[in-house]
């Protein structure tokens, strides 16, 4: 369409006298100007709607208010916070929310009252009912944990634990309030191609095991995160595994996992209720544009052993591959490393498995 009103306006522009082709510049002009405007409107998301704003989802929760005047959602988890023994903040995946902890839906009660066990997890920024956080960074994602862990009075120390692209958080908190943590634990965490400590043969051979369209969205969220909008919203060809549920990116074992899953779908509208730009979006560009650190060049949290670091991944991840893992254990020996055998990227969500993965940190 457009290639042929240009055609037509440069015919014009040479068949045309004078008088014509300045009419057809000032045509042009405004025809550009006109495509431009429509354009960057195609390309910008729609404002969020935050909730409680008139005409947005409705607050059902508790939220704690941040520092910023933001709200984060959270839900509670075990037994109650004021005799708990080991207070846990979990952090969920891309695409989820608080109600998804799923550490704490597997836990046998038992064991939740032997060790005393409590757990919040929240909605992260712009997820379910927490306000969108459009400045978020690793640091502000750390802080918004220690703030709901001091609002909820959980003491000096406690447990972090994230999962997937929550585990990305997890690295934040190592960085950020290492004073403040009793442990911590990642599964499956997400791995950005560009902490500069990977050998870049190492992360160019991680990067291409991922489905094409895949490698596409990443490069979209690392080098033109203005672009995300569109990208992830237009139907012409397709876009992120992940966002668009594409079964390519899960193992036999995941596949196995979700057919036995039940689907909520009360629950899956939570988590985007607030629109998809300040949700998932804004977390596909925080979690693969520069880092303001390499998680690679962590010191120890624990020097003196007082606890541990756990990094659970499947040997079988084919959303986030399993080299990259190995060489970040291999880089920071203070991470205790279990690679699961056979396991994909689900693997939290396999019946035994949370309770094993609380002892090892509890217990450890
Ligand atoms: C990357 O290069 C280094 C040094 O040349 C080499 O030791 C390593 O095996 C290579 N890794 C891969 C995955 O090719």
């Amino acid at each position: 369409m457009l290639i042929k009103i240009s055609a037509i306006l440069l015919v014009g522009f040479l068949v045309f006298p004078l008088s014509y082709k300045e009419m057809l510049i000032k045509i042009s002009a405004i025809l550009l100007v006109g495509f431009l405007a429509l354009a960057y409107e195609a390309i910008q998301p729609p404002p969020p709607r935050t909730c409680g704003s008139p005409g947005g989802p409705p607050i059902t929760g508790p939220r704690i208010k941040l520092r910023d005047g933001r709200h984060l959602a959270y839900k509670e988890h075990g037994v109650p916070r004021e005799v708990a023994n080991k207070k846990i903040v979990f952090i969920h995946a891309f695409g989820s929310c608080k109600h998804d902890a799923v550490i704490a839906l597997n836990l046998p009660q038992g064991l939740v009252e032997e060790l005393g066990i409590y757990i919040v997890s929240f909605d992260r920024q712009g997820y379910g009912e927490s306000d969108p956080d459009p400045h978020r960074t690793a640091k502000s994602i750390a802080l918004d944990v220690e703030e709901l862990a001091d609002n909820l009075g959980l003491g000096p120390k406690f447990y972090v634990i994230g999962y997937s692209m929550g585990g990305q958080s997890v690295w934040g908190c190592l960085k950020y309030i290492p004073h403040r943590l009793a442990g911590a634990t990642l599964l499956a965490p997400v791995v950005n191609y560009w902490w500069p400590s990977f050998p870049s043969n190492l992360s160019t051979m991680a990067y291409k095991l991922q489905p094409k369209q895949d490698q596409w969205a990443v490069r979209v969220f690392h080098y033109l995160p203005w672009l995300t909008y569109w990208w992830l919203s237009q139907k012409w060809f397709p876009t992120s595994s992940v966002v668009e549920n594409n079964p390519a990116v899960f193992s036999p074992q995941d596949l196995q996992i979700i057919s036995k899953m039940v689907p909520n779908s009360d629950i899956q509208s939570y988590v985007r209720q607030q629109g998809v730009s300040e949700s998932i979006f804004r977390d596909g560009i925080v979690g693969f544009r520069t880092w303001e650190f390499d998680p690679l060049d962590l010191d120890n949290p624990f020097p003196n052993n007082e606890s541990q670091v756990h990094l659970w991944h499947g040997d079988d991840d084919r959303l986030v591959p399993v080299i990259l893992q190995r060489y970040i254990a291999q880089t920071l020996p203070w991470i205790q490393y279990h690679e699961l055998k056979g396991a994909g990227h689900l693997f939290p969500h396999i019946q035994e498995l949370p309770a094993d993965i609380i002892k090892t940190q509890l217990l450890g």
